[in-house]
């Protein structure tokens, strides 16, 4: 088992994330970090809650974090994830589970104060890393692996026409991760995750795989399905962030390049990621980029996971 920390705005593709990386037999989550995003942070902490709670989960320890982006005002994604973050489902949660005292920033921080065995996936904007990272400037050097959702290369953004939305919602976060992180940061961006799309004939296979689960699947993503169609006339919707867990998981579903990449935080463009594939500023690599997916393999093993079924059985 691989240990990881998960840093996310849960949000419904973050749940969907949650629910594969606390089951998949891979993985030891040693804890889940929350930051302000899709939602803010309570929001979040709660529906982070309520997925270890349906995924019978509630050992995990969960850690709140930051409630607005380092400089900028605090813009949500509730018009894509509903007002309660879960597609306006209002699950409730019957565990009086609450957060550790300890804040998001400080636990990271003090984890990775000296080197560890523990990777972090950031399925948010980075806030909860650039602050840690203020603390600790060293937390890049004993961490294992650091796989960031977020940017986009040669895809168009989906906040702007260049931007993509965890980067684009604290530029200014991002822009610290990508200068002062001294790992290599492996970068699922909207490249490779507008290939995931969760289409309602995978919903509706879902639920005959496992109608409980299923249903909540489609409940949960109804909301999301209906912005896609406004938005983009997408039919289904795009799952970013269980692509990473995915990725990190088994790193053959995704293939890119190294490169320098440093992200924009002013003008227009704010958040835009600058890849600098063929090498014009002359810079070290500081990023893999994922340009490519195996969506057979992702959604084989995502569906087995979430829905407990034989990864053979399923077939998408
Ligand atoms: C990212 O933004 C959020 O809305 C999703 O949860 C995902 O992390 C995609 O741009
Ligand atoms: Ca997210």
């Amino acid at each position: 088992q691989r240990k990881v920390i998960i840093d996310c705005d849960p949000g419904i593709d973050d749940t969907l994330a949650l629910m594969l990386a606390v089951q998949a037999p891979e993985l030891d989550i040693v804890g889940i970090t929350v930051v302000c995003g899709n939602v803010p942070v309570e929001l979040g902490v709660e529906n982070t809650l309520r997925c270890l709670e349906r995924c019978e989960r509630l050992d995990i320890p969960v850690y709140q974090g930051a409630a607005s982006p380092l400089k900028r005002t605090f813009v949500s994604a509730q018009d894509t994830h509903g007002m309660d973050g879960l597609g306006e489902t209002y699950f409730s949660r019957t565990s009086e589970k609450t957060v550790e005292t300890q804040d998001a920033a400080t636990f990271l921080a003090e984890t990775f104060a000296k080197p560890t065995d523990i990777s972090i996936i950031a399925l948010g904007p980075l806030t909860n890393i650039a602050q840690a990272l203020q603390k600790n400037p060293q937390l890049g050097e004993h961490l294992q692996r650091f796989v960031s959702m977020g940017g986009t290369y040669k895809s168009h953004g989906n906040c702007s026409p260049v931007a993509e939305y965890n980067y684009w919602c604290d530029p200014d976060a991002a822009a610290c991760v990508y200068e002062q992180l001294s790992c290599m940061i492996e970068m699922i961006g909207l490249d490779v995750t507008r290939e995931i799309v969760f289409t309602p004939t995978l919903i509706e296979y879902c639920k005959r795989i496992n109608p409980e689960i299923g249903q909540y699947l489609q409940a949960i993503t109804r909301f999301y399905v209906d912005f896609h169609w406004q938005q983009e006339h997408i039919l289904g919707c795009v799952i970013n962030d269980p692509l990473a867990v995915a990725y990190f998981i088994d790193p053959t579903i995704c293939t890119g390049f190294k490169s320098f990449t440093a992200v924009e935080t002013t003008s227009i463009s704010m958040g835009q990621t600058l890849v600098d594939r063929y090498d014009f500023w002359q810079k070290p690599a500081n990023s893999k980029i994922l340009t490519k997916v195996d969506t057979y393999s992702f959604f084989g093993k995502f569906l087995a996971v979430i829905l407990h079924a034989q990864e053979e059985l399923i077939q998408t």
